[in-house]
């Protein structure tokens, strides 16, 4: 299956399902004729099969059927209960290869409601997937072995770096690596304001700030060099870096953002399970 045709079906083609069915056409990892989007609402779906150019309905169980692949892109609540009612209804005894990329979901939680021995792959992508600048992580269920997660990366490489950890990590994944866009958003959005500040037009301010991030950030894994390092090479004594660098750390910067991404994994973990 690794290097032949795969039939894939998008549960759940919102922000992330259609992310996903368009990197894989665009980078022509898969037909366009096989893929099979689903959605809850059919107005979306009509519209979805015209913009998306691949075939989107709202029939999970046909999806799933046809399909070598079921890629679970609904909301973590409403994931379980979709794969148990597909399950029921047969559409899973070919044994399809299920990826969920459901926050807080574990691989018991999907093999659970498969109810059967289905491969599983968990995989926590991040919305970058969209301009192939995405990064995701995949972790195996019981079931699922290399060739399993050979496949599961076919799918995701075309949209960015592939990684594979231990289930262990997967809410920490989420916390840092697919909430970590909307924190630098943020930032970058702070970054502008404080050029608007001194007078840059903000569509200026908002170009500098941007690249300034993404060059930074391609320095630090096109180098391989520790952040710390790269960020003394800014760093001139008595420089304007420094000066700006100790009001930024008077203002706890750093541990802002890392209990930012702690809180974000340990709201991860909550997803998906009932409330107590
Ligand atoms: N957003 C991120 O940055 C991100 C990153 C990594 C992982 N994730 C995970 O990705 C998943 C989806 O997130 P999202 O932001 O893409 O959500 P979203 O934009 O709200 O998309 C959810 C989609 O699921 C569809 N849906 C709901 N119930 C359905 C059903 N019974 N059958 C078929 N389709 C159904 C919705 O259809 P309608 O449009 O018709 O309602 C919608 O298209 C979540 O589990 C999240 O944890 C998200």
């Amino acid at each position: 299956m690794e290097t032949g045709r795969v039939k894939v079906a998008i549960l759940g083609t919102g922000t992330m399902g259609r992310a996903l069915g368009r990197g894989l056409v665009t980078a022509g990892e898969i037909a366009a004729s096989d893929l099979h989007g689903t959605v809850r609402h059919g107005e979306r779906a009509r519209e979805l099969t015209a913009s998306l150019g691949f075939r989107v309905d709202t029939d999970n169980v046909e999806a799933a059927r046809g399909a070598d692949v079921c890629l679970l892109c609904t909301k973590p609540h409403v994931t379980s209960k979709l794969l148990r009612e597909v399950a029921a209804q047969g559409a899973l005894d070919h044994r399809p290869l299920v990826v969920s990329i459901a926050a807080g979901l574990s691989t018991r939680d999907l093999e659970g409601a498969a109810g059967q021995r289905v491969p599983v792959v968990r995989a926590m992508p991040n919305t970058p997937c969209l301009v192939g600048a995405g990064m995701t992580v995949l972790t195996p269920g019981r079931w699922s072995g290399d060739a399993e997660l050979d496949l599961a990366e076919r799918l995701f490489r075309p949209m960015g770096r592939v990684l594979r950890l231990d289930e262990e990590h997967m809410d920490t994944v989420t916390g840092l690596s697919a909430s970590g866009p909307a924190f630098v958003y943020v930032i970058i959005e702070a970054l502008s304001e404080g050029g608007v500040m001194m007078g840059l037009p903000r569509k200026v301010a908002t170009e500098l700030a941007a690249q300034a991030v993404d060059g930074a950030a391609r320095m630090v894994l096109e180098t391989g060099r520790h952040p710390a390092a790269l960020k003394d090479d800014v760093t001139t004594p008595a420089g304007c870096t420094i000066s700006a660098l100790l009001a930024l750390e008077d203002g706890k910067l750093r541990s802002v953002l890392a209990r930012g991404v702690q809180e974000a994994a340990r709201s991860a973990g909550q997803l998906g399970k009932p409330k107590s």
